[in-house]
């Protein structure tokens, strides 16, 4: 792997589907691993298999059709976790164990009512236990973002010793600031000993709308992989949205950053996501929401329709959207008119235009949205014809 490739794991099947009432069936998470592989994600987490015997048999059967991403599967630093975790990865090209265990004081405390030293012994243990199976096992620090860098490093170092190939940092409670997450990367990158025998991996949730932005942080500080979902779905708030990171990194070439992502997937791969789960894609969200390549006011629509980069910095076809959309409201302009009603068909010349358009304002002030039916009836009725 180059040192600017980016590897994108995706856990819309294991954290995405932990939102309340996105259950998934094991055909629908077949059908989404499918396209995840054909949209070229390095690492499909298929799901947590001891956690119900549903899960376990998602993740065999994820891992018989996966034809070119490593999937792996989430344990906690448990003997049976792990032992089940294998058993349902047996059928994967490349198979990788998710481990890990809790590392903020909250977690020590409350959660295992332990110390630090016994953490990190536990912590290592389950990694050599994930390594007696597999060569690929990724460590999870759950709550890294709340964890001390010292004792965080401190963690990272043991798990690198007993195989650790990646070290993910999750920022679990979507607390941190980017320029925090940023830090805490660099912290490890320059503290850790035996950092280069693994790499860094993002893992960010957006309950402060920061996921994003964190995950970008974390990988401009030297983290090679971001664990993301389709739609930003996942616990509370969500995970960090997968179309969102990966467009970044491509609109921003000076990053240095790639992915192997085919972006013209993204629009379809989020419909089928947000169709199977039930789970409706708000209008404004970034990259796939309906309104993302949606122009509705004159002046915007005016711009685009002259050049369409004045008002976008993403070419909708490369994120499979087939042409950006100019929505006519009362709050269009003439050029809008005049593009739409070309588009069925009637060439309008300017004095036409402009007594259609004081006709097209007042049925427009009595609709949200004036439809091509509505150009053909305001066009057809209007005084150009009488
Ligand atoms: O958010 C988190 O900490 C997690 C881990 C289980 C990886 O999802
Ligand atoms: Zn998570």
């Amino acid at each position: 792997m180059s040192n600017t490739q980016i590897q994108i794991f995706d856990t819309t099947l294991r954290d995405g589907e932990q939102v309340p009432g996105c259950k998934l069936n094991t055909p629908q998470k077949i059908i989404i691993s499918k396209q995840l592989d054909l949209l070229g994600v390095d690492v499909i987490e298929a799901g947590f298999p001891v956690s119900s015997p549903g899960d376990f048999k998602s993740v065999e059967e994820i891992s018989k059709i996966v034809q070119n991403a490593t999937v792996c599967g989430l344990t906690r630093s448990v003997e049976n976790d792990i032992k089940v975790a294998a058993e349902a990865l047996k059928y994967a090209k490349k198979p990788r164990i998710h481990t890990g265990i809790g590392t903020s004081d909250s977690h020590i405390i409350h959660k295992f009512k332990s110390n630090k030293d016994a953490i990190i012994e536990r912590a290592a243990r389950a990694v050599s236990y994930a390594k007696s199976f597999v060569e690929d096992v990724e460590f999870y620090a759950e709550d890294a973002g709340r964890t001390d860098n010292e004792y965080l490093a401190r963690v990272c170092e043991a798990v690198i010793k007993s195989g650790a190939t990646v070290l993910n940092i999750p920022d679990t409670t979507g607390y941190c600031l980017p320029h925090e997450y940023g830090a805490k990367i660099k912290y490890l990158k320059e503290n850790v000993k035996g950092i280069d025998k693994a790499i860094i991996s993002c893992h960010c949730h957006n309950d402060l709308g920061l996921a994003t932005a964190n995950s970008i942080e974390g990988i401009i500080n030297g983290a090679r992989q971001i664990e993301c979902t389709i739609n930003g779905i996942g616990e509370r708030a969500g995970n960090t949205a997968l179309e969102e990171v990966v467009m970044i990194m491509k609109q921003h070439p000076y990053l240095n950053l790639d992915t192997n992502i085919n972006t013209e997937m993204l629009y379809g791969i989020s419909q089928l996501v947000s169709e199977s789960m039930g789970i409706y894609t708000q209008p404004n969200k970034a990259i796939v929401g309906a309104n993302a390549f949606a122009h509705s006011s004159g002046i915007h629509q005016d711009g685009v329709i002259k050049n369409r980069e004045t008002y976008e910095i993403i070419d909708p076809k490369d994120v499979g959207v087939t042409e950006s959309a100019i929505v006519l409201t009362a709050r269009s302009g003439r050029a809008a008119l005049a593009y739409r009603a070309k588009n069925v068909g009637y060439e309008l010349t300017k004095l036409e235009l402009d007594t259609v358009y004081a006709e097209f304002l007042n049925f427009a002030d009595t609709k949200k949205e004036v439809i091509d039916s509505d150009i053909h009836e305001i066009i057809e009725t209007s005084k150009i014809y009488k």
